[in-house]
C-alpha cells in the first residue's frame, strides 16, 4: 500500500496531468484535494487527448474510485459538461464519487470573479475567471454552499435565499451590476443535484476505508506551490493550498498516513496571469519554447510566459513539501538549445538572496543570477532509460537534482504515456 501525493512544484502547469495518469495504473483511488475548474490537466494515452478541469486523471482505468475530495470547489455545470464530454468519448465515469463538504461554485462567485478583477485594473491577479477566489472566501466566512446542501429541496433554497440576498445587495451597490433571481438559481441547480446525487457521499470515510484495506491512492495536485496562498507569489496566488499539506485538508488524510510526496517540476518555468516571474524570458527564447511546447492554458489558452528552470523556486518548493521524489518534465523542449541556464540566486540591489522573498516589491526586483550549461542538440523524445539520455542533459538534471536537494526519479521527454523514462517506481 502506499498514498502519494503528486504536487506541482512550480506555477502550475508542470505536466501533473500525464504523471496522474501515467500512477493511476497502479492506484485503487485518486482523489482531487484543492482548486476547482480553474486546472487544466491534460492526459493524452491510448483513448485520445483529454483536457480534465475537475474530474480526477484517473478516470481512464475504471478500476480507480476518482474521487472530488472535500477541498475543491465544484462548478456543477462544468463538472457534468465534463463527464457527458468523457462519456461521449466512451469514459466510463461511474467510478466518480463527490464529498458531500466539496463547496460547490455558484453565479455571484463567477460574476464577483471578474468585477474583483476589473476594479483591480493595473494590479489585476489574470485569475482564470472560473469564480475561484470568491468561492473559497465564502467558504471560509462561513457563507459557502456545499454539496450535502443542493440535496434537500426546502433546506437548500433557505439557504440560498439567506446567503444570496447580501450578495445581490454587493452585486447592484457596489458593481452596479444587475441582481441575480433565487428562483432561476433555485431551479438550475436543483436540476444539477438530481443528476448529481447520486456520486455525493462522504468521501472521508470512504478513502479511510480504502486506507485500512492497504490501498494505493494517489492525491491529485492542482496549480503549483508558487500559487499557494501562504507560500507563493501573493497575491499572485490562487485561493487555495496545492501543497502537499494541503492534500490532508482537503480529502481528510492524516498526514501520518501519506508515504510518498511526488513534487512535479517543468525542465523549465512557466506561469498564467499576473505577478512576478523572476526568470521571466520576454525574448526570442521565451516566444521559442512557447511555440515549441505550445505554451497556451488549458483552462483559458491564454499565452503561459516562459523563463528559464529557477531553482530558488525548487529548493523552496521542496522544502514546503519534502518532496520524496522529484519527476522532471518537458525535457524534450529543450532539446534543440544551444546552452540552458539555471536560476541559482537572485540579486536585489546589491545584495545575492538564496530565499524567495515575501515582500512582493522585491520579487519585482529580483535579478536571476544564472549558471549556463552546455545544450544537449539531440532529439531525447525517443528515449526510454536514463543511459539514452546524452550526456549533457545527463549533467543538467544532475544539476537541477543537486540545487533544489530531491532526486528526479522520473524524466518525461513527452506527452505521451510512454514517453518516461521510470528511473525508480514511485509507486
Ligand atoms: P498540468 O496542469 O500540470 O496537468 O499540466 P497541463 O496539462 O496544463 O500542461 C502540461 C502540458 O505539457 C500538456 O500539454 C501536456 O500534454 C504536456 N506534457 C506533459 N509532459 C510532457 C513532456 O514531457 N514533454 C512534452 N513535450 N510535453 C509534455
Ligand atoms: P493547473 O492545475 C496554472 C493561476 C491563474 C492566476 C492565479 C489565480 O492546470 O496547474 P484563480 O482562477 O485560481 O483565482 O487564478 O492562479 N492558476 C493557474 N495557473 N495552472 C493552473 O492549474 C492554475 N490555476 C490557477 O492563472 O494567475
Ligand atoms: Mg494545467
Amino acid at each position: 500500500m502506499s498514498v502519494v501525493a503528486v504536487i506541482g512544484a512550480q506555477w502550475g502547469d508542470e505536466g501533473k496531468g500525464k504523471i496522474v495518469d501515467l500512477l493511476a495504473e497502479k492506484a485503487d483511488a485518486v482523489i482531487r484535494y484543492s482548486g476547482g475548474d480553474n486546472a487544466g490537466h491534460t492526459v493524452i494515452n491510448p483513448d485520445g487527448e483529454f483536457k480534465l478541469h475537475i474530474v480526477p486523471s484517473g478516470v481512464f482505468y475504471p478500476r480507480a474510485a476518482c474521487i472530488i475530495g472535500n477541498g475543491v470547489v465544484i462548478n456543477p455545470k462544468v463538472l457534468l459538461e465534463e463527464l457527458d464530454s468523457l462519456k461521449s468519448r466512451r469514459v466510463d465515469t461511474s467510478n466518480l464519487h463527490i464529498s458531500d463538504r466539496a463547496h460547490l461554485i455558484m453565479p455571484w462567485h463567477i460574476m464577483l470573479d471578474r468585477l474583483e478583477e476589473e476594479k483591480r485594473g493595473q494590479d489585476a491577479i489574470g485569475t482564470t475567471g472560473k469564480g475561484i477566489g470568491p468561492a473559497f472566501s465564502d467558504k471560509t466566512a462561513r457563507k459557502g454552499i456545499r454539496a450535502c446542501d443542493i440535496l434537500d429541496s426546502a433546506a437548500f433554497r433557505a439557504r440560498l435565499a439567506g446567503v444570496l440576498a447580501p450578495k445581490n445587495e454587493i452585486l447592484t451597490k457596489i458593481y452596479n451590476a444587475a441582481p441575480l433571481d433565487l428562483d432561476a438559481i433555485f431551479n438550475e441547480y436543483s436540476v444539477y443535484a438530481g443528476r448529481l446525487a447520486p456520486y455525493i457521499k462522504d468521501t472521508t470515510s470512504m478513502i479511510n476505508s480504502l486506507l485500512e484495506k492497504g490501498s494505493n491512492i494517489v492525491l491529485e495536485g492542482a496549480q503549483g506551490t508558487m500559487l499557494d496562498t501562504d507560500f507563493g507569489s501573493y497575491p499572485f496566488v490562487t485561493s487555495s493550498s496545492p501543497l502537499a499539506a494541503g492534500a490532508c485538508i482537503g480529502s481528510g488524510i492524516s498526514p501520518r498516513k501519506i508515504d510518498r510526496v511526488v513534487g512535479i517540476f517543468k525542465a523549465y518555468t512557466t506561469r498564467v496571469g499576473g505577478g512576478p516571474l523572476p526568470t521571466e524570458l520576454k525574448d526570442s527564447v521565451g516566444e521559442y519554447i512557447r511555440q515549441r511546447a505550445h505554451e497556451f492554458g488549458a483552462t483559458t489558452g491564454r499565452p503561459r510566459r516562459c523563463g528559464w528552470f529557477d531553482a530558488v523556486v525548487g529548493r523552496y518548493s521542496t522544502q514546503l513539501n519534502g518532496f520524496t521524489s522529484g519527476i522532471l518534465t518537458r525535457l524534450d523542449v529543450l532539446d534543440e538549445m544551444e546552452t540552458v541556464k539555471i536560476c541559482v540566486a537572485y540579486r536585489i540591489g546589491n545584495k545575492t538572496v538564496e530565499h524567495f522573498p515575501a515582500d512582493i516589491a522585491a520579487l519585482e526586483k529580483c535579478i536571476p543570477v544564472y549558471e549556463e550549461l552546455p545544450g544537449w542538440k539531440v532529439n531525447t523524445s525517443e528515449a526510454r532509460k536514463s543511459g539514452e539520455l546524452p550526456r549533457n542533459a545527463l549533467k543538467y538534471i544532475r544539476r537541477l537534482e543537486q540545487l533544489i536537494g530531491c532526486r528526479f526519479h522520473i524524466i518525461s521527454i513527452g506527452p505521451r504515456r510512454e514517453q518516461s523514462i521510470v528511473i525508480k517506481n514511485v509507486i
